[in-house]
């Protein structure tokens, strides 16, 4: 059985969600934004972030994923955009589980800077930044990592542990 060594607990996390909203908030003080978030990992970060927001909100998601099975990379990212809101001249903010190589952020950002929005930034609650292979700009983070392949709050190893309400880095 693999072990979960705790990285965030529950606490720490909503401190830290709460943190990015105030500052997301106060850059965005009477704008309005829409938060695209990526599947399936974002969808717990971007249900708590958007609840703390106290601009008004759009939302909406976009597939990307790069991790075939277990916990390695295969460095193709598949996108599929299923999107219906119309984001031209609006303030985009894409909201991601995590940042590791930024493959997935890289491939991203053109699809939706063609659909013309106003602005585009990114919003990723965990950066591994040691592990960037490509450059990519980070707006707001809520953790920084070194290391360690993190489950919980939306994280997944092959399709599990989406559910644990904390952060663990999983020991195989
Ligand atoms: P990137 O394209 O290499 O930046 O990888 C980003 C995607 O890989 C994330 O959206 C996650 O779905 C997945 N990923 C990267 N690191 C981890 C991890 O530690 N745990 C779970 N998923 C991860
Ligand atoms: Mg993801």
């Amino acid at each position: 059985m693999p072990e979960l060594i705790p990285v965030l607990t529950e606490e720490e996390i909503h401190k830290k969600v709460e943190f990015l909203a105030q500052q997301i908030s106060h850059d965005y003080d009477g704008r309005q934004l829409v938060l695209i978030g990526v599947l399936k990992g974002a969808f717990i970060f971007l249900a708590d972030l958007a609840r703390k927001l106290t601009v008004p909100v759009e939302i909406d998601f976009i597939w990307a994923s790069s991790y075939r099975a277990g916990d390695t990379s295969c460095g193709e990212v598949t996108l599929s955009c299923g999107m219906n809101t119309d984001i031209r001249g609006k303030d985009v903010l894409l909201v991601e589980d995590i940042l590791d190589t930024g493959k997935t952020i890289v491939n991203i950002l053109p699809a939706l800077e063609k659909m013309g929005p106003a602005s585009v930034k990114v919003c990723a609650f965990i950066d591994k930044k040691e592990r960037r292979e490509v450059e990519c700009r980070t707006d707001y983070i809520g953790h920084s990592v070194v290391s360690g392949f993190l489950v919980g709050f939306g994280l997944d190893c092959s399709g599990k542990y989406r559910n644990l309400p904390a952060i663990y880095d999983l020991k195989f």
